[in-house]
């Protein structure tokens, strides 16, 4: 087992996983690890685990260099299984240990692994924690890249235990970046984009939270510490979650036909999702439109969204006869995705998905973004009764911006 010091009283007793690692749909060809670490405090704190699989060895070789029992906490940035799978193996062995995370990831714990009647500790944005003779603070990152993450910052020794974010996959067993056989830049950077990407805003969030830190080392729970050059990777997260220059060059077309304005509202948030994003925005009521030009539009189009509020079971308005028109076009490299305003049914949102599939485009819907991003947040279709308050307004913004964020990284 690796023992590795990497701060006083602080070691690293993760595993390396060197196989050619299944993840997210992907095979990671030069594997990756598990970073967990032990702060050996007077209140002993583990701060991430390992993945499911490695928990019995996981334990085992913490065993050589701790009683368990002294175990004070455990804190769990993220929940996922290659972080959090070995926290009942742990805890079977570290049975007066307290689990730090936030409040969802207590939800998530509880419903994955039964730890109900285990003692939590749940943080709160800021929340600071005495572990014996160092002090961790702790900031909620939701999103980055599920619901429940968050990160910690050991005031101390100033290192950032930020669980997948600044991660890499690489298995190594040089734990440092500036012991790194080559240069890691190139893998760091295409992590950023498979694993954060996708969660632009929620990156600016976390920028802003980290920015007044003295931070001189990062620890994640994937790939090499970083400590070389901190400011160079937090730069490049900085970089690459800034709205590019290429957004302008991408474009989005609203269709829409609205019976007494809601959907029409509908449009136009998902207008302002877009503009947020800087992409060209095209928005069209199909009523007043010349269909030559809404043809032209598509043609030029990333994103098509079409909306219809509905009456009778149906679209409204000449809808359909713009739909038809459509699907004669190569739209084939298009991502689409319908929405609508209803007031007692929403068949209108179901016959739009119909067409965007006859035409080829690609439906982009809740399923297609989860499985993209990760994301599980976005309601797609956006099928809304009413649509008439800010929570709605948000969801509409929201899901423009999830659809933008396919655009810009497609
Ligand atoms: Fe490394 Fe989201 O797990």
């Amino acid at each position: 087992m690796i023992n590795n010091k990497i701060a006083e009283k602080t070691y690293w007793v993760g595993k390396v996983d060197d196989r050619k690692v299944p993840f997210h749909r992907l095979i990671l060809e030069k594997g990756t690890t598990y970073n967990s670490y032990l702060l050996d405090t007077e209140k002993p704190t583990i701060i991430d685990t390992v993945d499911i699989m490695y928990g019995g060895e996981f334990v085992k070789n913490l065993q050589q260099i701790i009683d368990l029992d002294k175990i004070y906490y455990v804190v769990i940035n993220h929940v996922e299984p290659d972080h959090a799978g070995a926290l009942p193996a742990l805890l079977n062995k570290a049975k007066n240990a307290t689990i730090v995370t936030t409040e969802k990831g207590r939800e998530f714990l509880n419903g994955m692994f039964k730890l109900h009647s285990r003692n939590y500790f749940i943080i709160k944005d800021g929340d600071s924690l005495d572990i014996g003779g160092k002090t961790l603070k702790f900031f909620e990152t939701p999103y980055l890249h599920t619901e429940e993450t968050m990160i910690t910052y050991c005031v101390e020794d100033k290192i950032l235990y930020p669980c997948d974010i600044f991660s890499t996959h690489i298995a190594n067993y040089e734990l440092f970046d500036d012991l790194a056989k080559e240069d890691i830049t190139e893998d760091f950077t295409v992590y950023y984009k498979l694993i954060m990407g996708p969660h632009r805003s929620y990156v600016r969030d976390m920028l802003d939270k980290v920015k007044d830190l003295d931070i001189q080392m990062i620890a994640p729970s994937h790939g090499f510490i970083l400590r070389s050059d901190v400011n160079k990777y937090i730069k490049i997260y900085d970089e690459l979650s800034k709205i590019n220059s290429d957004a302008k060059d991408k474009q989005a077309l609203i269709l829409f036909s609205s019976m007494t304005g809601n959907t029409g509202k509908i449009a136009k948030d998902l207008a302002d999702g877009f503009k947020n994003l800087g992409i060209t925005t095209d928005i069209f009521n199909v009523k007043n439109a010349n269909i030559e030009d809404i043809k032209k539009a598509a043609l030029e189009a990333n994103a098509i969204l079409i909306g219809s509020s509905t009456k009778y079971g149906d679209m409204i308005g000449n809808l359909e006869e713009v739909l038809k028109e459509l699907v004669t076009l190569d739209l084939s490299n298009k991502l689409g995705s319908a929405f609508g305003s209803f007031g007692w049914s929403g068949e209108a949102v179901e016959i739009i998905n119909d067409y965007i599939k006859e035409s080829k485009m690609t439906l982009v819907d809740t399923s297609y973004v989860v499985k993209a991003t990760g994301a599980n947040d976005i309601k797609l279709p956006l099928k809304v009764n009413y649509y008439d308050n800010e929570e709605t307004k948000d969801m509409a913004i929201n899901a423009a911006m999830a659809i933008g964020e396919l655009i810009l990284t497609k």
